[in-house]
């Protein structure tokens, strides 16, 4: 059975976008489903933020077919790992869960990289700098949780 990771932000459209696409970039998609919701329904079934998709396209990734879903309750049960963005995102994803099984699959994304740093920033208001930031800082995790993957 493939091992299930989702990528939660806020919008799913800026920050979890690209750490589906990233992750999907350094495993073996046979082996390892991946996926992303935000805990807010803000943009239900639109492609990620333009400047999402240009950074992804910079650094050779394509995430401009993904379509925004809204994190739900049966995403706790679904799914094996699920990766927050930050400590809001993690908050309100432990607050859909039932059980401690469900609340152990939780974990902040930064908290597989040993940079001091724990949170994703939100980019939505920030400049194309900001995205480039975020790139590298999901990009570093992902190297971490791909290695534990393989
Ligand atoms: P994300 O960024 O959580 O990284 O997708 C955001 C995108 C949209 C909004 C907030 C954050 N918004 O309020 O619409």
């Amino acid at each position: 059975m493939k091992t299930k990771v989702l990528m939660v932000c806020l919008g799913n459209i800026c920050r979890s976008p690209l750490a589906e696409g990233i992750l999907k970039s350094k495993v073996d998609i046979t082996t390892v489903y991946i996926d992303s919701a935000g805990t807010g329904g803000y943009h239900i079934g639109n492609p990620p933020d333009p400047r999402s998709i240009a950074i992804a396209r910079k650094y050779g990734i394509d995430i401009s077919r993904q379509v925004c879903r809204k994190l739900k309750a049966t995403d706790l049960d679904d799914f094996d790992i699920i990766y927050a963005m930050d400590k809001s995102n993690y908050g309100n994803i432990i607050g859909l869960s039932r059980n401690e099984e469900q609340a152990a699959k939780v974990k902040l994304l930064l908290g597989e990289t040993n940079d001091g740093e724990l949170e994703v920033p939100d980019p939505y208001y920030d400049t194309a700098d900001g995205f480039d930031h975020v790139f590298h800082l999901i990009d570093k995790a992902c190297d971490a949780i791909a290695k534990k993957l393989s």
